[in-house]
């Protein structure tokens, strides 16, 4: 066993459950964070197979601190996010990226800094965030980004095209569309310089875990990754 310990948030997500076994292929003590509403049962079994360990911890900053102090990680991988109608079932109120993607980035920043730990941070970001973006999705992204350029600790931000494939709990007809035109776009576009035809391909959970892994394991300095470095 190497001496890498990765907590993930998110880890029961499209990407997360693909990371969670990609970091134990990497010989890495894998501790997965799963919130006490989400059928952590369920986890528990298929996260145990591949000899991760679940904490089942509320987003609530004192218990994630403790949690955060107790597994002492050297990495965490934060790869949380929500769309409008899953957190319109949740009763989530007002902007749902600044309450999810943002606000529970934040929180984790936040209590991973009052844990006294130093782990890097890998933060799964978006394509198409930046400063002046002005979709409310971006803008909260920015943010959750900003968050982590600032906390003072080794990060990794990874800015990944649509990410598709057939494991998906909803159905997200949006994102499946748009990945569908620019993967046929970029195919049919011989005049898109090859750099910018890689940072928007589309890409899998799988092909995507594994470059969050390699990256986020390999020593280095603190940088935004997307196109070829995530292939
Ligand atoms: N999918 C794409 O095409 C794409 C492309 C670029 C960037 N991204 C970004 O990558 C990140 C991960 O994407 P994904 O597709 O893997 O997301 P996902 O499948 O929706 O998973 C998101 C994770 O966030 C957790 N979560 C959602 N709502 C929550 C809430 N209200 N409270 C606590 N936890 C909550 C989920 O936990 P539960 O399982 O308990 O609900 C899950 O672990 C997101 O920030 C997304 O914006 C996605």
């Amino acid at each position: 066993m190497s001496n890498v310990r990765a907590f993930v948030a998110g880890a029961t997500g499209f990407v997360g459950r693909a990371v969670v076994p990609a970091l134990r292929q990497a010989d890495a003590t894998v501790i997965a964070h799963v919130r006490p509403s989400s059928r952590s049962g369920e986890w528990r079994s298929r996260f145990g197979e591949v000899g991760a360990t679940v904490a089942e911890v509320a987003w609530e900053p004192a218990a994630m601190t403790a949690a955060l102090a107790a597994h002492a990680p050297t990495h965490v991988f934060c790869l949380i996010g929500t769309t409008r109608d899953r957190a319109k079932a949740e009763g989530i109120a007002g902007d749902p990226y600044m309450a999810i993607d943002y606000g529970l980035t934040k929180l984790l920043v936040d209590a991973v800094l009052a844990s006294g730990k130093r782990p890097r941070l890998i933060l799964l970001s978006s394509i198409g965030v930046t400063a002046k973006a002005t979709s409310k999705y971006l803008h909260a992204h920015w943010l959750a980004e900003e968050c982590v350029r600032q906390s003072g600790l080794p990060w990794l931000i990874a800015q990944p095209s649509f990410i598709v494939g057939p494991d998906r709990d909803d159905s997200r007809p949006a994102e499946r569309i748009g990945a569908a035109v620019a993967g046929g776009l970029l195919a049919v576009t011989g005049l898109i310089a090859p750099k910018v035809r890689a940072t928007y391909r589309p890409t899998s959970p799988a092909i995507l875990a594994a470059a969050l892994v390699r990256h986020g394991l390999a020593p280095g300095d603190s940088r935004v990754i997307s196109g070829d470095d995530l292939r």
